[in-house]
């Protein structure tokens, strides 16, 4: 799966954009990899988490973070019952599932 794949291979990006120098700050790096992670969401829930009309997959954009990492949760563990999110979810640990949750639940709708 492309998107496990490139989620799997941020940690490197970021350590890149971390260490070649240019001013770039540790919490530059941080706010990079954090949109990176949650790009790897907008193939189906839109740009920066806003759905396009009428798609039948949910917008995340300015979702509680609590909501949406719950929902996470639910489906990394089978709990809630999905076409491909329970796949998805278990590509992420739990501190990649907050920073995403943080990042959308910030996005205007
Ligand atoms: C391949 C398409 C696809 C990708 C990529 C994807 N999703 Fe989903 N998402 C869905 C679909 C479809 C659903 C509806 C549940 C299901 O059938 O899996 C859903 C449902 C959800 C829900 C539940 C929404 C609600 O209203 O309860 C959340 C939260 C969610 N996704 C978060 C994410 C996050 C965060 C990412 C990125 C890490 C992501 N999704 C990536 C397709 C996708």
């Amino acid at each position: 799966m492309k998107s496990l794949f490139l989620a799997r291979s941020l940690p490197v990006v970021a350590g890149v954009v971390l260490f070649s120098g240019a001013g770039a700050s540790a919490q530059d790096a941080n706010a990079l990899y954090t949109r990176a992670l949650a790009a790897t969401c907008a193939n189906c829930h839109g740009t920066s988490g806003r759905a396009i009309d009428n798609s039948e997959v949910p917008g995340l954009a300015g979702m509680p973070a609590a909501y949406l990492a719950a929902q996470m949760q639910a489906f990394k563990k089978g709990e809630r019952p999905a076409t491909v999110m329970h796949q998805l979810a278990k590509g992420y640990t739990d501190e990649q599932i907050q920073q995403i949750a943080a990042y959308f639940a910030a996005q205007k709708k």
